[in-house]
C-alpha cells in the first residue's frame, strides 16, 4: 500500500480532529487521477454513473458490470484516495450471499477500498454480513435515489417528527453495524448536526449542509457539465459546458473553412523522399 494512501482511521481521525473530509465522484480514469492528484480524500464511483454519463433516467437502470466496469477505470487512475464502490439497486437487496458477492467484485475485480449501500436500520443485517466479510461499508441515507420511487420523488428528508426519528435510530443502526461512515443525502443543515453528533464515524453531506464532517458532490455538477437543472445544494464553481461548446464550434468553424489544420498541426516529410514517392507512383 503507498503510504500516502487515505485509510478508514485517516478518515476517523479526521472527524475527532474536526478536519474536514473531501470526497467526489468520478467514473473514468482521467477524472479519477485529477481528483487524486489534488488531493481528495475520497473517490466514489457513484450510480450516478447512470444518470450522468450512461443517459439512464434514473439510477435504478445501472447494473453491477457496468459498475466494475467504471470502477475499474477509476481505481487505475488513483494512488492516494480512498476508493468507495457504490452497490447498484439490488445487487445487495435480496440475500447476505449476493450482496458479499457483489461486494467482493468490487475489491476483487475494480480495485475498490470499500462499497456504499444505500438505505437505513432495514439493511443493517446485510451491512454486517458484507462488512464480517472484510468488506468496509459505507452507509448513505435520507434521499436514496435507488428508492425514489418509494419516498414519491425527489426530497428533503427528515422535515417531520417521523422521519427525523427513522433517520437517527438509522445512523445508530449503520454504526453499530459496522459502517466506517455514513452519506448524509438531502437532510436539513441542523438535523444533519443532530445525527453527526451523534456518531463517532463520519458522516458526508450531499445538500445536507455545513455540520457534517466532509462533503460530496457529483465532479460534473460542479463543474458545470450536466444539463439546465440544477439542485439547489449544487454549488457550480465553473460552467464547463459553455467552455466546451464554444471550443467544440471553433474546431468545426475553422475545419468547415480549411483553417484547421495549418502548418504547425501537420508532419512534414523531407522533399527528396517525396520526390522518390511522387517518381514510383509515375512509374507505375
Ligand atoms: O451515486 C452517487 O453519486 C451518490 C452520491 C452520494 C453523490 O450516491
Amino acid at each position: 500500500m503507498d503510504k500516502d494512501k487515505i485509510t478508514i482511521s485517516y478518515l476517523k481521525e479526521k472527524k475527532e480532529k474536526k478536519q474536514k473530509i473531501t470526497m467526489l465522484t468520478a467514473y473514468e480514469f482521467g477524472m479519477a487521477s485529477l481528483l487524486d492528484k489534488v488531493g481528495i480524500d475520497v473517490i466514489l464511483v457513484g450510480d450516478s454513473v447512470g444518470n450522468v454519463m450512461l443517459g439512464y433516467e434514473s439510477t435504478v437502470s445501472v447494473t453491477m458490470d457496468e459498475m466494475i466496469h467504471h470502477a475499474k477505470a477509476v481505481s487505475r487512475g488513483v494512488s492516494k484516495a480512498f476508493v468507495v464502490g457504490d452497490m447498484p439497486f439490488m445487487s445487495f437487496n435480496v440475500s447476505d450471499t449476493e450482496a458479499i458477492k457483489n461486494a467482493g467484485r468490487f475489491l476483487k475485480e475494480s480495485n475498490c477500498d470499500a462499497v456504499k449501500v444505500e438505505g437505513g436500520e432495514e439493511i443493517c443485517n446485510r451491512v454486517k454480513a458484507i462488512n464480517n466479510a472484510g468488506i468496509p461499508v459505507l452507509g448513505h441515507i435520507g434521499l436514496t435515489p435507488q428508492t425514489v420511487s418509494k419516498l414519491s420523488g425527489y426530497k428533503v428528508q427528515g422535515k417531520n417528527i417521523q422521519e427525523a426519528k427513522y433517520l437517527l435510530k438509522s445512523i445508530l443502526a449503520l454504526e453499530n453495524a459496522g459502517c466506517f461512515g455514513v452519506v448524509l443525502e438531502c437532510i436539513p443543515a441542523k438535523l444533519s448536526k443532530i445525527l453527526t453528533e451523534s456518531v463517532s464515524i463520519p458522516t458526508i453531506g450531499i445538500g445536507s449542509g455545513r455540520y457534517c464532517d466532509g462533503q460530496v458532490l457529483v465532479t460534473q455538477d460542479l463543474l458545470g457539465m450536466t444539463g439546465q437543472f440544477k439542485p439547489k445544494f449544487v454549488k457550480q464553481y465553473v460552467k464547463l459546458t459553455d467552455i466546451m461548446s464554444k471550443a467544440i464550434s471553433s474546431y468545426k468553424k475553422e475545419v468547415l473553412e480549411g483553417i484547421y489544420p495549418s502548418n504547425e498541426y501537420e508532419f512534414s516529410i523531407p522533399e527528396e523522399t517525396l520526390k522518390e514517392i511522387m517518381n514510383v507512383i509515375k512509374k507505375g
